[in-house]
């Protein structure tokens, strides 16, 4: 999306707003599918970006998809998929959601503790029904080089690799459940598409030598993922050839012990990110104590990971501002927050800017406004567009300052 297309849903849609690229998604798609063996599968991880508009974009392409609560289930479900395309993953799920879960009847519940199976295995001897399972370990190993390592470290996720021999064996006593898969998820925000090569293969192993110790048909083997996409100035890009390439010759090694398992990775900031644009735009623009401040309609409120949330290193994600170029200053870009943590942009260089320009905050199409504090201070929330050969379609609207007031009750009248 260009600079022109941008200002149109700016202006069309108001500020701010979130606006996404859908030749971008589906080129990302087809990218992460053609260096994948012809027999894998995708989940898309809708927590990336759940629209039910994007979900389906993915169910077209092909895609299956993973969910983490329930409402993210229902969301897939509204978009499309089918129960035997959807997979449920998540530390806490709670009794109604694994409920909900075992009555559509989706294709697997990925368990992360003894007791959460416990739970599904009395509701599913509750329905007289067996449900497929697959088992999430924490493997010894990780992913080397990941932003965020998900195995190898104490974490709430999945059952303890040194653990497994104890929990196994419990887990086959429960009747009404069938274990079927493995899933492993190892990290995310990986760049090196060796390191990625190598924990797959080490996933692979680990799940072929569990199957056979606990003997249990695996079906099915979630490699996790963890595809990055270069956010900041000393990023590289994840190169997918290598991946195509180091991964084939793994697969070529394992493909006949993983001819009756349906095998599948699982991503979501690299099919989104690169496609959406934040579009904020400048109130006022303003100096302090020799510093310069762009304060804008919406900041840390509508894109907490622009403000370095779950972030160890404050680096700025790419900026422009809309149609300008030119003297560039140093600039802090801030939102219309009380708090002094609303800092999208710390020293920027920015062409020189006044106020109604419009600053692109890019590669924000995964982890945006469904991961930031939207209700703090009740900014109206932006709409979401997404943007196809020429034309623009809502996909959620603005939120405007009515909306906050959605389900609230007033206080007891005895209590006035
Ligand atoms: C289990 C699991 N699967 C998939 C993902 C999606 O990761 P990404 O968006 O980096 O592809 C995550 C992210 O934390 C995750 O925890």
């Amino acid at each position: 999306m260009n600079d022109k297309i941008l200002n149109d849903i700016a202006t069309g849609y108001g500020t701010p707003v979130y606006a996404y690229d859908t030749e971008k998604i589906i080129s990302q798609y087809k990218l992460l599918k053609n260096s994948l063996p012809k027999e894998f599968g995708i989940f898309y991880s809708m927590k990336a970006n759940p629209l039910m508009g994007i979900c389906q974009l993915f169910k077209k392409l092909g895609s299956c998809i993973e969910t983490a609560s329930s409402g993210e289930l229902h969301t897939a479900l509204s978009s499309g998929f089918s129960p035997d395309k959807i997979i449920f993953t998540s530390p806490g799920k709670t009794y109604e959601e694994l409920k909900y879960a075992v009555e559509t009847g989706i294709y697997n519940i990925n368990i992360e503790s003894l007791e959460e199976a416990e739970v599904i295995n009395e509701i599913a001897a509750e329905k007289g029904r067996v449900v497929d399972i697959s088992v999430r370990i924490n493997p010894d190993f990780d992913i080397a080089g990941s932003g965020i390592k998900m195995s190898g470290v104490a974490s709430q996720f999945g059952i303890d690799q040194i653990h497994m021999g104890s929990e196994f064996k419990e887990l086959k006593t429960l009747t009404n459940l069938k274990i079927t898969g493995i899933h492993i998820y190892t990290g995310t925000q990986a760049l090196n598409a060796h390191s990625i090569v190598q924990s797959m293969e080490q996933i692979i192993k680990l799940a072929l030598d569990t199957s056979e110790m606990y003997c249990f048909n695996l079906k099915f083997l979630n490699l996790g993922g963890g595809f990055g996409v270069p956010y900041f100035k000393d990023d590289s890009t994840l190169d997918m050839d290598i991946f195509r390439n180091e991964f084939s010759e793994i697969w070529d090694k394992y493909k006949d012990s993983l001819s009756d398992t349906q095998v599948f990775v699982e991503s979501g900031r690299f099919l989104m990110a690169e496609s959406g644009t934040y579009l904020t735009k400048i109130l006022y623009k303003k100096e302090c104590k020799g510093r310069k401040y762009l304060v804008c309609d919406g900041g840390s409120n509508q894109h907490a990971s622009s403000a370095f949330l779950g972030r160890h290193i404050r680096n700025n994600f790419p900026m422009h501002i809309l149609n300008k170029s030119g003297n560039e200053e140093q600039v802090n870009v801030v939102g219309p927050l009380c708090t002094p943590t609303d800092v999208i942009g710390q020293n920027v260089m920015l062409p020189e800017t006044v106020a109604g320009d419009i600053v692109a905050i890019e590669k924000s199409g995964a982890y945006g406004i469904t991961q930031s504090p939207g209700l703090f201070l009740s900014h109206p929330l932006p709409a979401e567009v997404q943007y196809y050969e020429g034309k623009t379609y809502i996909l959620r609207e603005r939120w405007e300052k009515e909306d906050f007031m959605l389900r609230q009750k007033p206080m007891d009248k005895n209590l006035l």
